[in-house]
């Protein structure tokens, strides 16, 4: 009864002051001058006010260990004006967002993308904003990833760090043809992107490093945690070997079929991923020899990144050579098309390991997989306006 009582007092007393507050002074964190917001909104369509891209990670990823990523707004919305400026490739005709739409998950719909001039990448882009694509996890290494590897970058994962990852890309002849320095003084010639770097940094002084580093923040700042699947493994208390209330019957299935045949690399909490590189039998013989080619070993040939599967839905099609253009496609290389080859991950082996293994699905679990797998789109990731295009 007391307690009652001054919970009630309580709350009376945060909603009367709250009231207050709103009423008496409007409550806003202006970021830029008059001076500075005139030669920002000329070009871009952005907030006089902090926008927040803090990442609250919900309690299930919590448990496995992850630490959300610390992400400084001045950083992240630099990074964003990045993302979204063609003036980043050589001839000013491709951005980041050209072969990374927010809409699909921040993939492409095209087996290979278009860079500045034209050409076709060599592979098929990744999606971005999957849970351990962030700093706090791919630099926190064996605090939280199961088989103690942090995981890369890129379909060979030879790049360590989104910086890396960037600045690689920026200067590829094929996606966007870009001197850095080249880059630091033609950016520094805008005078919104001096206030976007004084806010940022402290300074005007452009330098290549600033330029990743706030690429970086941005993508770090995409997490994905709004899914159908999240809802689920919170209500189940974070067991993912639990039916989840949310899910038909169908999905279930679907979760128990890919618990059984594929959580092992790609995990079964859609948080962290098992196995960061593997030989899934798409080939005899690979063109693209992926970690092989990076590292010269024989026995990393044929092996690519476990890629996330969050959002998977949204970013067809499939594989590092885009070859499969539907899930449906996707289950049944895994159910009836694996190829042998030395490297072939033993999982996707018959148990002898002399051949790949014939899962012999029925048509009704290969449609409860792939509705499994239509539980993991994000629609307030793909939707939210801080990672939407800001130039007007
Ligand atoms: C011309 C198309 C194109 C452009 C422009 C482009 N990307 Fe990519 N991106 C790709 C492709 C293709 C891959 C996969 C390449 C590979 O694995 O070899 C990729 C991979 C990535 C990855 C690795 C994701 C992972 O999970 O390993 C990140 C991060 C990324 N891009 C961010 C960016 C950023 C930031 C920019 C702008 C500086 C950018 N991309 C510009 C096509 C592009
Ligand atoms: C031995 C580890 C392993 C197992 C088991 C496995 N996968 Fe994969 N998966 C991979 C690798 C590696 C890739 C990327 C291969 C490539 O592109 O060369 C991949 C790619 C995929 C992709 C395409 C992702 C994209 O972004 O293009 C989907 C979807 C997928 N797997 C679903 C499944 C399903 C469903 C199962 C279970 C039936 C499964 N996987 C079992 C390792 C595995």
């Amino acid at each position: 009864m007391k307690t009652r009582t001054l919970l009630s007092l309580f709350v009376l007393l945060t909603l009367s002051l709250s009231s207050c507050l709103k009423d008496d002074v409007e409550v806003r964190h202006i970021v830029y001058t008059p001076e500075e917001y005139a030669a920002i909104s000329g070009v871009l369509n952005l907030p006089n006010d902090q926008v927040n891209f803090g990442v609250d990670l919900p309690q299930h990823m919590k448990n496995l260990g992850m630490v959300p990523p610390q992400i400084s707004n001045a950083k992240a919305t630099l990074g964003r004006v990045l993302f979204y400026d063609k003036q980043l490739s050589r001839n000013q005709t491709v951005s980041c967002a050209s072969c990374h739409h927010q809409e699909l998950a921040f993939a492409d719909n095209k087996r290979f993308s278009e860079g500045f001039n034209g050409e076709l990448t060599l592979r098929n882009s990744l999606a971005l904003g999957s849970v351990a694509n962030f700093k706090s996890s791919y630099e926190g290494g064996s605090t939280f990833s199961g088989s103690g590897q942090p995981q890369f970058f890129f379909w060979d994962e030879r790049a360590h760090t989104i910086q890396e990852q960037s600045s690689l890309t920026l200067q590829d002849d094929i996606e966007m043809g870009m001197d850095l320095n080249e880059l630091s003084s033609r950016l520094s010639a805008e005078e919104y992107y001096r206030v976007l770097f004084r806010k940022a940094y402290g300074t005007d002084v452009l330098h290549p490093a600033l330029i990743t580093e706030a690429l970086q923040e941005f993508v770090n700042a995409m997490v994905s945690t709004s899914t159908r699947f999240d809802e689920g493994i919170a209500a189940a208390s974070g067991d993912p070997f639990r039916d989840f209330p949310n899910f038909t019957q169908q999905e279930n299935l679907g979760k128990n079929l890919f618990v059984q045949h594929c959580s092992s690399c790609h995990g079964a909490n859609m948080s962290i991923s098992p196995e960061k590189v593997a030989n899934n039998g798409l080939d005899e013989v690979y063109q693209d020899e992926g970690v092989g080619g990076v590292t010269n070993q024989n026995t990393d040939i044929g092996k690519f990144k476990v890629p996330f599967l969050r959002n998977i839905a949204l970013t067809a099609p499939y594989m590092h050579d885009g070859r499969f253009a539907s899930l449906e496609e996707v289950v049944e290389h895994y159910n009836s098309g694996v190829k042998m080859h030395q490297n072939l991950d033993h999982r996707l082996r018959t148990e002898d390991g002399s051949g790949p293994r014939r899962l012999e699905l029925s048509q009704q679990e290969k449609d409860a997989l792939v509705a499994f797998l239509n539980t993991l789109t994000d629609e307030t990731l793909v939707t939210a306006s801080r990672f939407s295009d800001p130039f007007k």
